[in-house]
């Protein structure tokens, strides 16, 4: 197992997700039958051009459909719905019975082509998202967390029908990585023959409003993913043209602006190939998003986001870049030295490491346990009420010795040649959290500085082994 990183959507991270997902008692479905909603995109109000074709495609709102559209701009309806879910077979994550189904027709698909694909994390309940969602925010601040984790009543996976997959053997497990490992490549090139899509890809955040998931697939429904897939949408908002991120608004700073001069089909990706979502009559301002492609400009009009061909723009003015957000990484608590912790839930201690050990007793939340030693694999042996046992480091907070928090580097520092990790930190192929992990420095180590700082990141050498790590946890 990988040491856990001071990198944010570190294994560490990702991997308590999944932890959360499974180890927590699950919410009991709620009766309450969800109110059916559905809404039209509507056309726009067309004075001008009668010609105007619109390509409005119903954007489902009924928690109980298949086909629901779930993202940060439109939460469940009712926020707390719960659907019925059903065991997928051989594991404990649930789904719902639709899902479940074709879930199991794919895993079994796998297992013939020799991939074999273990369920992570299937529906969550209101709360188990609310209690993901503050863990991430307590980790990493709330503008991170937003990035990873769906605020609870607006995650797919509350609706039943989402699931994380991930290797048999854990490789890559909810990391970006994943997308090349054999499962990565077999969803990723198959899931749509089963109902599901890849709902958050690369480079996709300022449509989806998350960052790159290749282990989350969505169920659509065979018809409706075959749908997307063909479509060539590299998302269920572009395939819609609507938003997910949670403000439409640009900011002040960064308008952009652009006038058509003729009647122009705005498509779900730049090129002619892609699915026409509605046509701009000639003459309109469209806002642009900054996003552009091979002559081809993402653009903002009458409440779509698509992309229209910049040969029929004028007056282009591109927005002023939006300043990307600081990839400012949050180390973990430091435990190390911790004596006593606190429990954040309702905590079984295990007579080992793992959840395939025997239960001891459950230790309510909010209690103070003693930490008998060295944690093993992200659990810890533990003291509490006289009986000694291990529980999942996941559930424990407010670690008794001080918490680690290093300064932030001065850019204009040293560039001497070799350089201390202050924390476990992850070497990567390229500068930036984006790129492929090689492997972990443990703490403490020293590395040899091959180069020039890049954006905060430096070119280094450690174990033989040269690749970039954040110069933010060298010293
Ligand atoms: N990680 C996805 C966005 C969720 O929390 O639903
Ligand atoms: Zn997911």
């Amino acid at each position: 197992m990988t040491k856990p990183s001071a990198f944010k959507l570190s294994l560490t991270a990702t991997l308590s997700a999944a932890l959360f997902a499974t180890l927590l008692p699950a919410t009991p479905a709620a009766a309450a039958a969800p109110a059916p909603v559905s809404i039209q995109v509507q056309a726009p109000a067309l004075s001008v051009d009668a010609s105007v074709q619109i390509a409005a495609k119903k954007i489902q709102r009924n928690p109980a459909k298949d086909d629901v559209f779930v993202n940060k701009k439109y939460p469940l309806s009712p926020k707390k719905y719960a659907p019925k879910t059903v065991a997928i077979q051989g594991s404990n994550v649930r789904l719902r019975s639709s899902a479940a189904k074709a879930y199991n027709k794919m895993a079994k698909a796998a297992a013939k082509d020799g991939v074999k694909i273990r369920a992570v994390s299937g529906y969550r309940s209101y709360n188990r998202q609310a209690e993901l969602f503050n863990y991430y925010t307590r980790i990493y601040g709330k503008s991170y967390a937003s990035r990873i984790s769906a605020v609870p009543g607006t995650s797919e996976h509350q609706t039943g029908l989402a699931i994380d997959v991930g290797n048999a053997n854990g490789a890559c497990g909810l990391q970006a990585c994943f997308a090349n490992t054999p499962v990565g490549k077999w969803v990723g090139k198959n899931a749509h023959k089963y109902g599901f899509i890849m709902r958050y890809q690369k480079g996709q955040e300022s449509v989806t409003g998350y960052s790159y998931e290749p282990w989350h697939f969505r169920y659509l429904g065979t018809s409706l993913a075959k749908s997307v897939k063909n479509s060539g949408a590299k998302s269920l908002e572009a395939y819609y043209g609507v938003s997910g991120k949670k403000s439409d608004s640009a900011p002040k700073n960064s308008k952009g602006t652009a006038q058509t001069t003729a009647n122009l089909n705005m498509r779900t990706g730049a090129g002619t190939g892609n699915r026409v979502l509605l046509t701009i009559p000639r003459g309109k301002s469209v806002q642009l998003t900054g996003s552009k492609k091979s002559g081809w400009y993402q653009v903002r009009y009458s409440s779509r986001t698509g992309w229209v061909s910049g040969k029929y723009l004028s007056s282009i003015s591109m927005p002023s870049k939006p300043k990307k957000e600081s990839k400012k990484s949050t180390p973990k608590q430091n435990t190390s030295n911790a004596k006593s912790a606190k429990t954040s839930a309702n905590l079984n201690m295990r007579t080992g490491v793992g959840t395939s050990h025997r239960v001891v007793l459950t230790i309510p939340q909010g209690k103070k346990v003693a930490i008998r030693g060295a944690k093993k694999s992200g659990w810890y042996p533990v003291k509490y009420a006289g009986k000694n046992g291990w529980v999942s480091g996941t559930y424990l907070r407010s670690f008794s010795s001080s918490t680690y928090s290093p300064k932030s580097s001065d850019p204009k520092s040293s560039s001497s040649a070799s350089k201390k990790t202050i924390a476990n930190l992850n070497m990567r192929s390229g500068a930036g959290t984006s790129k492929r992990v090689i492997l972990t420095i443990p703490k403490g180590k020293k590395v040899s500085i091959r180069g020039a700082k890049k954006s905060g990141w430096y070119p280094v050498k450690y174990a033989g082994k040269n690749g970039w790590v954040s110069g933010k946890y060298l010293r």
